[in-house]
């Protein structure tokens, strides 16, 4: 039987690194061989584009296609064959990203992503995104406590603004598949949330 694939999404600092591993164990422990990875990233290659995208100043249609040319490497090489042979995937920001960031933020129109992403992926789609919402200034202040911050990371509040709402329509586009998780509750009651939805994949 084909893996599932799962996505978790939010702006910088709404908490959800904090829950990928825990995913992965739930999933593990209902019985299911499980990969957790992450975007831009996931191949040697992708990582490489990673180390680029998050410290280069560059161009916002070259951050989108070099964020697209990530993600064709590492569905080629770790995404589909790991599906296609039963494995779980979570994954820490897909395609959802690159519209809220790329569009959202950047202001690139949705069409000319939506051209990449069926160029990119074809028909495939995840079949539960996690969806982790937080006001901006909540998230700039949990970044605060954290690493020294990245290309985006060093974004103003505007821009979060920007990136959050696009990641809403999304959910409003796409109410199947993307479920919105309210970052700012505890995070054991934030986990009773993600167990009903995995329990309901
Ligand atoms: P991370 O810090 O959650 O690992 O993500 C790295 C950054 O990359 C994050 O600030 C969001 C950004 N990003 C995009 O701008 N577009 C994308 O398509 C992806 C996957 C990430």
């Amino acid at each position: 039987m084909r893996g599932k694939f799962i996505t978790v999404e939010g702006i910088d600092g709404a908490g959800k690194s904090t829950h990928m591993d825990w995913l992965a164990q739930r999933i593990s422990a209902a019985g299911h061989v499980v990969r957790v990875t992450r975007e831009p990233g996931g191949t040697p290659l992708g990582e490489k584009l990673r180390s680029l995208l998050l410290s280069e100043p560059m161009h916002a249609e070259t951050e989108a296609l070099l964020m697209f040319a990530a993600r064709r490497e590492h569905l080629a090489q770790v995404i589909a064959p790991a599906l296609a042979g039963g494995t779980w995937i979570v994954c820490d920001r897909f395609t959802d990203a690159s519209y809220a960031y790329q569009g959202g933020g950047r202001g690139l129109a949705a069409s000319r992503l939506a051209q990449l992403e069926s160029w990119v992926q074809g028909d495939l789609q995840p079949d539960l995104t996690l969806l982790f919402d937080l006001v901006p200034e909540e998230a700039k202040r949990r970044l605060a406590h954290a690493r020294a911050l990245d290309k985006f990371e060093q974004e103003q509040g505007l821009f979060f603004e920007r990136v959050r709402a696009a990641y809403l329509e999304r959910a409003r586009q796409f109410p199947q598949r993307i479920h919105v998780i309210d970052a700012s509750r505890s995070v054991e009651s934030i986990r009773e949330t993600l167990a009903g939805l995995l329990d309901d994949l």
